[in-house]
């Protein structure tokens, strides 16, 4: 069965015809189908921008465009770049006029299926967060770079093709949603392995064992996500002067904004940030909100022992004890969560 990821792409028109045909019976239910390991999973969809296969294609193009942002020296792929599970390597990306964001860059794998995105939540939804990132991380006046894209005749007829009309900024919104929805670190090692009887004595999967059983990080690292896309303290960056207070600064800015008295979570959401989705975890380095860890190690250890103590630790989280061997294998699972490295081939721009 085909499914909704980069490499569908490259398949060719067949493929696509038979993503359309999938698409199409999905549709109907509001969704598209989950890439194999999250086949479970159907992905969300908002009814006013369903996935097409052209969507997607005009998507891929406008994410790589420089044209896109305000001094066109950048794109999406400048902080979210495909081989390093589009993330940047870097602890804090430079925005657009040189100023430095407070949080470290994400992954995009999988975000489709979180309801509420950034590290505190304040985004409902993809569309709603990318024409945010559009503006605040690329200084892009929507309108006027629509009015751009206009001018460029293959841009022109896509929008119309695909998008029933001219370049809007919402029409590339859209469009850019369409595209990030369909990246998943899906079909990795593991997910081959998992099913298999005769890799039941590999490292990969008694590392599994190790991390749902004896460490217990599924209780919020949900298979097969890897993440239940809630908001935990787990002490990242609580042991600073003036931490970063995450969901509950969110939550009582929220409350204030709306003139209402702030809500008892934004008190118990203190310190807390988005379960990151652990799919890709050994390319998408450095780690944590304030990208802290250099190396996956690092970030497995500091969980391990139980986080960082601070009055609004999730109690979800508690320290484990492990032997060498079960470390070794923790990782080897987590390493085998990461789909083998291909190359990514850019798309042609108009
Ligand atoms: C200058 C670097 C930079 C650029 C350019 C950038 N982003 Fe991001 N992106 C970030 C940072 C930093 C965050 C996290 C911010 C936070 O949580 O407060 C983020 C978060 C996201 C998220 C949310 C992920 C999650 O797990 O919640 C998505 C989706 C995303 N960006 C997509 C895009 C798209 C699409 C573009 C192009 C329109 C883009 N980004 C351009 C730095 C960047
Ligand atoms: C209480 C929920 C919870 C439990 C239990 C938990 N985690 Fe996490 N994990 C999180 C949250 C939330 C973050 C992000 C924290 C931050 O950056 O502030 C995180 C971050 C991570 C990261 C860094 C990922 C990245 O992309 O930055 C790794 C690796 C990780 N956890 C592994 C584990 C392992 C291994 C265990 C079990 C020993 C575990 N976690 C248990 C909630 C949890």
């Amino acid at each position: 069965m085909q499914r909704f990821s980069r490499s569908a792409l490259a398949l060719g028109v067949a493929a696509l015809a038979l993503v359309a045909a999938r698409q199409e019976s999905l549709e109907a239910r509001g969704g598209a189908a989950g890439p194999y390991g999250l086949r479970d999973m159907e992905i969300p969809v908002p009814p006013d921008n369903p996935l097409s296969p052209g969507r997607i294609t005009l998507g891929e193009q406008l994410f790589f465009d420089k044209r896109l942002s305000k001094t066109k020296a950048m794109s999406c792929e400048t902080c979210h770049v495909p081989e390093k599970g589009w993330t940047d390597g870097l602890a804090f990306s430079p925005k657009f006029d040189g100023s430095l964001n407070t949080r470290h860059t994400p992954t995009l794998y999988g975000v489709a299926y979180a309801p509420e995105l950034y590290w505190d939540g304040r985004a409902k939804g993809l569309e709603a967060q990318i024409v945010a990132a559009w503006k605040g991380q690329m200084g892009a006046d929507p309108d006027a770079i629509a009015k751009e894209l206009d001018g460029i005749r293959g841009y022109r007829a896509a929008f119309e093709r695909e998008m029933g009309g001219p370049p809007t900024g919402d029409r590339i919104v859209k469009a850019l949603a369409s595209f990030v929805r369909t990246i998943h670190a899906a079909d990795t090692p593991f997910d081959r392995m998992e099913k298999e009887p005769r890799q039941a004595k590999s490292d990969a999967v008694q590392g599994f064992k190790v991390f749902s059983e004896t460490a217990r990080c599924t209780l919020c690292h949900l298979p097969p996500l890897y993440s239940d896309t809630l908001f935990h303290n787990v002490g990242i960056g609580f042991e600073k002067e003036t931490p970063d207070l995450g969901r509950g600064k969110f939550l009582a800015d929220a409350a204030a904004r709306a003139g209402q008295p702030a809500p008892a979570e934004a008190e118990t959401a203190k310190g807390a940030f988005k379960t990151p989705s652990l799919r890709g975890v050994a390319v998408t380095g450095p780690y944590f909100h304030d990208g802290r860890a250099a190396t996956l190690e690092e970030s497995v250890d500091l969980m391990v022992k139980g986080g960082i103590p601070n009055p609004h630790l999730d109690e979800k989280l508690k320290p484990a004890t492990l032997t060498a061997a079960e470390r070794r294998k923790l990782l080897a699972f987590l390493e085998s969560l990461t789909p083998e490295g291909k190359p990514y081939t850019r798309p042609r721009l108009p």
